[in-house]
């Protein structure tokens, strides 16, 4: 289909994750793209993305809108485009902002709530979303195929974003510590660099497709590659030594503590910011109907 034929995609807060969607999904829709400090996205414009300083008129203008900002900017901006965004899907990538909070600061609108992380610049991403139960099937589809062009997709129960948060958000950060490691070993052992970083990364590739196509559980996978007194057991005794396998569980455990404490936070201070002024609700009077 024709770029201009498809459907028109704005992106809230062209940052880190906006910006690396931006990059994706550029070449094949229409996308228009905002942030407070315009000239800091110039960059976007060499790829054919509009750029506003004016969240409400990329609200007006597209058909299906992702929201990039930083978690305690979603209600503001959600308030501010409420007026555009009446039966419009809305995809919003921040952590911790349920869909609960996201319907009472701009009812009526559809939204999808998503994970992901910054590999959906190179098409490369694991997006994970729940859907609200306002959104249409054609919405669902459209959401699915500018997700999917980005990466792989999978839709899951709300109950488990923050954990993925501190999975696929977080994930590349564990991924790269990993491959850091690998790389100084190297050099500490005298490979080239450039070497020592290809080595690590097509390795870590590698054995993440590997386990895919295979399906097999990873501990029978490494246990595979392990010979009595051969290469790979040294290794590995190594990092049992290290609790290598602890502190990676710690991590993920901490970060998603992380991200369930943030989500409490952002609920309290949405509910500051969704609640209506003091006293306006003991304004309206109850009609007799309501009082019988
Ligand atoms: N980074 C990651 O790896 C990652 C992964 C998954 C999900 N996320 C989620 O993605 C969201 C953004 O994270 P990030 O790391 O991309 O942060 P970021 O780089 O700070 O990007 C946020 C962008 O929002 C813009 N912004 C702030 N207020 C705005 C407003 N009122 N209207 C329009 N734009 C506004 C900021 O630019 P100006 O200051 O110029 O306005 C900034 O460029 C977060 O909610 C985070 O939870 C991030």
């Amino acid at each position: 289909m024709q770029k201009e034929k498809r459907a028109r995609i704005a992106i809230l807060g062209a940052g880190t994750i906006g910006g690396a969607l931006a990059r994706a999904l550029a070449p094949e829709w229409p996308v228009m793209a905002t942030r407070r400090e315009l000239k800091k996205a110039r960059p976007l414009e060499g790829l054919g993305v509009l750029l506003s300083a004016d969240n409400t008129e990329a609200a007006a203008w597209a058909d299906i809108i992702l929201l990039s900002v930083k978690p305690r900017q979603v209600v503001p901006v959600l308030q501010e485009i409420a007026p555009f965004t009446d039966g419009k899907p809305v995809i919003s990538f921040a952590a911790a902002i349920s869909l609960d909070i996201m319907n009472r600061a701009a009812p009526g609108t559809h939204f999808i709530r998503a994970m992901t992380n910054t590999a959906v610049e190179i098409r490369k991403g694991y997006t994970v979303y729940a859907c609200s139960g306002q959104v249409t099937e054609a919405e669902r589809k459209l959401a699915e195929a500018i997700m999917e062009h980005a990466g792989e997709i999978q839709p899951v129960d709300e109950s488990h974003l923050d954990v993925l948060t501190a999975m696929s958000g977080s994930g590349p950060a564990y991924l790269y510590t990993v491959v850091e490691s690998l790389i100084y070993g190297a050099l500490r052992m005298g490979l080239p660099r450039d070497l020592a970083l290809r080595s690590a990364a097509h390795t870590l590739i590698g054995a993440s497709e590997l386990l895919l196509a295979s399906g097999k559980h990873p501990a029978e996978l490494r246990d595979s590659v392990v010979t009595p007194g051969g290469v790979t057991i040294e290794g590995l005794y190594e990092l049992e030594e290290g609790r290598v396998r602890t502190a990676f569980m710690k991590a993920v455990c901490a970060a998603s503590t992380q991200a369930r404490k943030l989500a409490e936070e952002a609920r309290v201070q949405a509910e500051e910011a969704i609640r209506p002024p003091f006293g306006a609700d003991a304004c309206v009077m109850p009609s007799r109907s309501q009082s019988n």
